[in-house]
This record gives structure tokens, sequence and C-alpha cells, in this order.
């Protein structure tokens, strides 16, 4: 068992930390909460546009801040985006107050859930199988860094998906809420 407050999803693109995320959430009775749509809710902007504007660098501090900012609000079910863990500051901040779960997704999987994806601006020119699995080879290492648990989605809707990785958490997710903080000092 691991006390944490949050519990964070890592993992590269397309390996379904957002819709397995908002399962989750309901399953737990918690708030959802998306890196990235926290960005473009604050920016008024999409993340291609954020690109545009501000290049990969000034996405990647507005990562940092809103990272830093979900981190330290109340207890939620975290998705972040798949190079979040590329800073060491976002890893600290997720592996020391989150119960980390590595979503896996091969990039045959990847290719496939992202065929019609035009939203990810990475994947926006090039080859895609070449650019995954260069991001796969960089970022794996990061992952396991900060991760709890391990998960493989490999052909696996969401909700399925969802449904396994809850049980598997009620085991191994200790959730450190205020109240239990109250209980174990009483
Ligand atoms: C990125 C992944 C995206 C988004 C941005 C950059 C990455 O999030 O943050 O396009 O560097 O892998 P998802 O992992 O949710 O697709």
């Amino acid at each position: 068992m691991n006390p944490a407050r949050h519990l964070v999803l890592v993992g590269p693109m397309g390996a379904g930390k957002t819709s397995i995320g908002r399962c989750l959430a309901q399953h737990f009775g918690l708030a959802f909460v998306d890196s990235d749509q926290e960005i473009e809710r604050r920016t008024g902007a999409t993340i291609p546009t954020v690109f545009e504007c501000e290049g990969e660098r000034g996405f990647r501090a507005r990562e940092r801040g809103v990272i830093r900012e979900i981190i330290a609000g109340p207890p939620a079910v975290i998705a972040t985006g798949g190079g979040a863990v590329l800073d060491p500051g976002n890893r600290g901040l997720l592996a020391g107050k989150g119960f980390v779960v590595h979503l896996r997704a091969g990039v045959s999987d990847q290719l496939e859930r992202l065929v019609r994806d035009r939203s990810r601006p990475l994947l926006a020119s090039g080859d895609r199988e070449a650019t995954l699995l260069r991001l796969a080879a960089e970022r794996e290492p990061l992952y396991e860094e900060v991760s709890d648990l391990d998960f493989d989605t490999h052909q696996l809707p969401a909700a399925d998906a969802a449904r396994r990785l809850a049980a598997m958490l009620e085991s191994q997710w200790q959730r450190d809420t205020p109240a239990r903080r109250t209980e174990q000092a009483t």
C-alpha cells in the first residue's frame, strides 16, 4: 500500500490517460483534471495553437505551471501530457504527491488509436511511427522512474482498462485524505 493524495496517470500519447482517467475519477469519487485541458482552459487556445505561438518550450513552461497548481490542489485523478515527465521538477512532484500509474501502449496501438487525430503537434509532420519510437526510447525510462504501477492497455477499451485498473488500485493505492490523517492521529 502506497499512501498518496492524487492518482496520477503518465504514459505516451494514445495510452488512454484521459478516457481511463475519467472512468477512474468516477469510480473513486474524485475530481478529474487533465493537464492539457487545463492549459487550454487557461489560455483559451488549443494545444496546437499554444505550440504554434509559443513553441514547445512555451508549452512546457505552461505545463510545469499547471502541474504545480494541480498537485497543490484537492485530491484528484490527474492525467498528464505524454511529455510531462521530461521535466525533473514535474517528476519530483508527481512521484512525491501521487500514486503514479504508467499506462503502457505499444507504438502499433498508438498508431491505431491516433490514426485520425490532428491535435498532437509532435505528430503533425514527419513519419509518425519513427517519432513515436523515438519518444518511447527517450521517455520510457522516465515513466518507469516515477511510476508505482505499470498497466498495459494493449487491446483494451478504456472502460475495461479502467475497471481492471481500479480493482488493482483498491489493494495498492492507499488514499491519503485529511480524514485518514485525522483517524491515524487519534
Ligand atoms: C505531448 C503529449 C500530449 C500533449 C502535447 C505533447 C507529448 O498529451 O501534452 O501534444 O509530448 O507527448 P497526450 O499524452 O495526452 O496526448
